[in-house]
């Protein structure tokens, strides 16, 4: 059943969003070659318990971390460990924040220092499919509108999308009614109706679409272990322009201080 939110449960909706967009802009500094996927877990459960929210992903359904570690090939899912970064891999960081019982859902994908032109481009592209997907959330449109120009817009690039897991509904619970897939058709699926709030999360494949699970039952990566990409942010529908309640703001500022 998809639970269409009053006002005032939006407005709840904004506090975790903000704190898991201030999370990822801490964790934003402290990305680079030399550091632990480890350390980075500490330094994001602190952040989050200092500021009053909880790690929603710890424990839900068995899952062991705050955030979700996507390196390279990991495509969703995958654990905190010792590994430790070098420069030309990408870290996605997936986070959902619980807030007096409210969640907020978002994820990107960095670099850690100088990446390849080509994982770039993969990250660029998935980052602006997430955009033209929320564009899609209008009013009156349908789920699959969204799915559909994320698909299309990744795919003429030479890109292809994971079909094995999919965007949803958030609200008091992680995960809620609609799906929202990365692939699909135009005009299918549930309409989109102001105060329904959804996580849009393209996953982007550079070579072939298909994934694997790990043997600990949760990472997920790429088969052929080329690189994935994936971002995410939590909206409520709002007439032609959605509310984006989480923002990447915080790591943008974090990531340019880092050049000046
Ligand atoms: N954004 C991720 C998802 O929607 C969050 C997963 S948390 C986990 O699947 F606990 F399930 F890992
Ligand atoms: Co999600």
């Amino acid at each position: 059943m998809i639970y269409i939110k009053t006002p005032q449960e939006i407005e709840a909706m904004q506090p975790p969003c903000t704190l898991a967009s201030q999370t990822l802009g801490e964790l934003a500094k402290w990305i680079k070659p030399g550091v632990t996927t480890n350390r980075l877990e500490a330094i994001a459960r602190e952040f989050i318990r200092d500021n009053g929210g909880n790690p929603a992903c710890l424990g839900y359904a068995g899952f062991p971390a705050a955030v979700c570690w996507e390196v390279n090939e990991t495509v969703v899912h995958g654990f905190p460990s010792n590994y430790t970064l070098r420069d030309g891999d990408i870290l996605g960081t997936d986070i959902v924040v619980e807030i007096n019982g409210f969640n907020g859902d978002m994820c990107y994908t960095f670099p850690v220092g100088e990446i390849s032109p080509e994982v770039k481009a993969l990250c660029t592209t998935t980052k602006e499919a997430l955009y033209k997907g929320i564009e899609a959330a209008k009013e009156g449109n349908r789920i699959g509108d969204i799915s559909n120009v994320i698909q299309t817009y990744c795919e003429a690039r030479g890109y292809t999308v994971v079909r094995e897991m999919c965007g949803h509904g958030i609200g008091r619970k992680m995960h809620e009614d609609p799906e929202v897939p990365n692939y699909g058709k135009k005009s299918t699926g549930p309409i989109l109706r102001n105060g329904m709030c959804i996580a849009i999360e393209p996953m982007i494949n550079l070579g072939s679409r298909h994934v694997i699970i790990e043997k600990d039952g949760w990472t997920c990566r790429t088969r052929d272990r080329k690189p994935s990409a994936h971002y995410e942010h939590t909206i409520a529908i709002h007439g032609n322009t959605p509310r984006i309640l989480t923002t990447f703001s915080y790591i943008e500022e974090a990531l340019q201080e880092r050049y000046i």
